[in-house]
């Protein structure tokens, strides 16, 4: 064997299973010096001591060869491996596309915080609504022209959906069959599902979608959002409407922003008003929504109601207001926006003008 050819090829393996089969040719077990070893016993003793001597050192100048160049190739690798990964810090990066809230998001979110600080709480209520909390408790008959073909739309269970989908009231009971069904015309029915729950005094907020059935177009869309306003005590007056939505004018337009009520009808209240909200900005008047004192009707619809639920009455002698506003509506005007059909087109371009 020679050795010294050996540990060159040792130094100059290219890569570690190389090193490894020379490893095993040399020193494995059936390898060249191994082998060697083994026939150490056969030799005449003073023989065998100096060939033992030299195999030993051949052994200890092999595993030296192969330590070090495992170190160099394994020293290698690592470099290579760290200039294939090595980062260019001066590389500009990837803008990642962030996302943020829709309009009707930041405007609901707006308003809703400004009742929050004044002790109100925010509830939902489902879109899928029954002809009962939708029209009849509202006291909005049958006959009441809101309930035309045009304004609602009405949806049909067939049978299989009738057993896979059941409208559900204040307390989980089944009440598909308190009427039709509807695609909520507005957010007011809420109110009544409320009452029917609590009990006075409470102050709520109901953000939520709604949906009329409607020839779409600049001022039309089949579906929009409401921000509903209930507050029931029993000493509620008007004046704590006017209060609560002039502080609403102000949180919305500032120190300035101031609010005006004017008489109208609505079902549900009596007296009932519409509101409008001076922008000072604008030097203007935005109509805004409508309100109202609390119809004697609704307390009675919902203590009936209640009461066949086995529950009290809670209602005699409250007092209450409410009120309803657009949301989309509010965005419109206080941003120019001449479509609000922009509003659900989902174009980016609309969409990141109101990225906050
Ligand atoms: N529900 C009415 C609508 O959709 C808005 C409204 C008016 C709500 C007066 C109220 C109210 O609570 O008191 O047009």
């Amino acid at each position: 064997m020679d050795i010294e050819a050996a540990l060159e090829e040792i130094g100059r393996a290219p890569n570690l299973e190389r090193l490894q089969g020379l490893k095993v040719h040399y020193l494995g077990k059936n390898g060249q010096v191994t082998q060697a070893m083994k026939t150490l016993g056969q030799l005449p003793p003073e023989e065998r001591r100096e060939k033992g001597r030299v195999l030993n050192e051949w052994k200890r100048a092999l595993e030296l060869a192969l330590e070090a160049r495992e170190a160099q190739l394994k020293e290698q690798a690592l470099q290579a491996q760290l200039e294939q990964e090595a980062l260019d810090v001066s590389l500009p990066g990837y803008a990642f596309p962030s996302g943020g809230l829709h309009i009707t998001s930041r405007i609901v979110l707006e308003l809703v915080n400004i009742f929050r600080r004044l002790g109100f709480s925010v509830v939902e209520g489902p879109e899928v609504e029954s002809e009962f909390f939708n029209f009849d408790a509202l006291n909005m008959p049958e006959w009441h022209p809101a309930r035309d073909m045009q304004d609602t739309f009405w949806v049909e269970f067939n049978r299989a959906a009738e057993e896979a989908f059941t409208i559900q009231g204040p307390f989980g009971e089944d009440v598909t069959g308190l009427g039709g069904a509807v695609l909520r015309t507005h957010t007011s029915g809420m109110q009544i599902r409320y009452m029917i729950q609590h009990t006075p005094p409470f102050r709520i907020v109901v953000p939520g979608r709604v949906f009329r059935y409607e020839q779409t177009d600049a001022s039309h869309e089949a579906m929009f959002h409401q921000l509903e306003g209930l507050v029931v005590g029993p000493n509620i007056t008007m004046a704590d409407l006017k209060g609560a939505i002039s502080e609403l004018a102000r949180g919305l337009f500032g120190k300035e922003g101031k609010a005006r009520f004017q008489p109208t009808f609505f079902p549900f209240v009596e007296p009932g008003v519409q509101f409008a909200m001076w922008w000072p900005e604008r030097q203007k008047w935005l109509e805004l929504g409508g309100a109202g004192m609390v119809h004697p009707y609704l307390f009675k619809a919902v203590d009936d109601y209640r009461e066949r639920q086995g529950l009290p009455r809670a209602y005699e002698g409250m007092t209450g207001w409410a009120f309803g506003m657009g949301v989309e509506r509010l965005a419109l005007l206080r941003y120019g926006i001449p479509d609000i059909r922009y509003f659900y087109q989902n174009r980016l371009s609309f969409l990141r003008q109101f990225r906050g």
